[in-house]
């Protein structure tokens, strides 16, 4: 099978990817060939022998921020071994709230280069200097840009075409029409007291499709309003 998609991730750890390429949705479009993803370590680009990839902040401050050289060096790298170019995404709490409109828009691109920041980020100049899309996954701080990482490349990987065995089922999925999922029940009828609603067993799909919309409208309403108003890319609304 042709591949559709190339993913190249810079960052520090990159060993703390390894198990997550290989399992799942993620590690079956990597084995069949519909996605190729790799790892590039910063630090293999460092300028001096103690391989440092960051420095203290100027004005002082806490903790240390990642340095130009190496990370400049590492995406040109990446770059110069391919033809074309790929958009290049810098995680970031400080970027645009990633949201499956957004991964549905990555999803349709050939090349993405993801860069994964930690300690107190990254020097402005990187930020300014490569005119990459910020994308971050969610108001609260991550020691670092990896678990971004998993979570776009994740929602990013099981939309391209091929990816998950049924094709369907990506458009049934929660956010696919501005709205939450319908509930799900499998094997057996009665678990706890709790029982598979009647019309799941009746055979009869259109009164199935109409409860499952029905349920995935109520659902919607009464947590995420705020989808159901277009506003689902700033996430749930605040309370009146
Ligand atoms: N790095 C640290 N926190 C992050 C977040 N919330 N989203 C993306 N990258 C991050």
């Amino acid at each position: 099978m042709p591949c559709s998609m190339r993913i190249d991730v810079l960052t520090l750890f990159p060993e703390v990817f390894e198990p997550f390429f290989e399992a799942s949705i993620v590690g079956r479009a990597v084995r069949s060939g519909l996605v190729s993803i790799r790892c590039v370590n910063f630090r293999d680009f460092a300028h001096d022998k103690h391989r440092s990839v960051d420095d203290r902040p100027f004005g002082g401050g806490p903790g240390m921020v990642l340095m130009c050289g190496p990370v400049f060096d590492a995406l040109e790298s990446v770059e110069a071994k391919c033809d074309g170019t790929p958009l290049r995404i810098l995680l970031t709490p400080q970027g645009e709230r990633l949201t499956q409109a957004t991964v549905g828009d990555l999803a349709r691109r050939p090349w993405l280069v993801v860069l994964c920041g930690h300690y107190e980020g990254f020097d402005e100049r990187i930020r300014l200097g490569i005119g990459a899309r910020e994308i971050s996954i969610g108001d609260y701080v991550l020691s670092g840009g990896e678990p971004a990482a998993m979570a776009l490349i994740d929602a990013v990987v099981r939309l391209v075409p091929g990816a998950l065995g049924d094709e369907g089922s990506a458009a049934d999925d929660s956010f696919a029409a501005g709205m939450l999922e319908y509930p799900q029940y499998t094997r057996p009828r009665e678990f706890r007291g709790m029982s598979v609603p009647d019309v799941l067993l009746s055979g009869d799909h259109d009164r199935i499709a109409a409860w499952r919309r029905e349920e995935a409208m109520k659902r919607t309403l009464e947590r995420r309003p705020d989808l159901r108003r277009g506003g689902g890319s700033k996430g749930p609304a605040e309370p009146a």
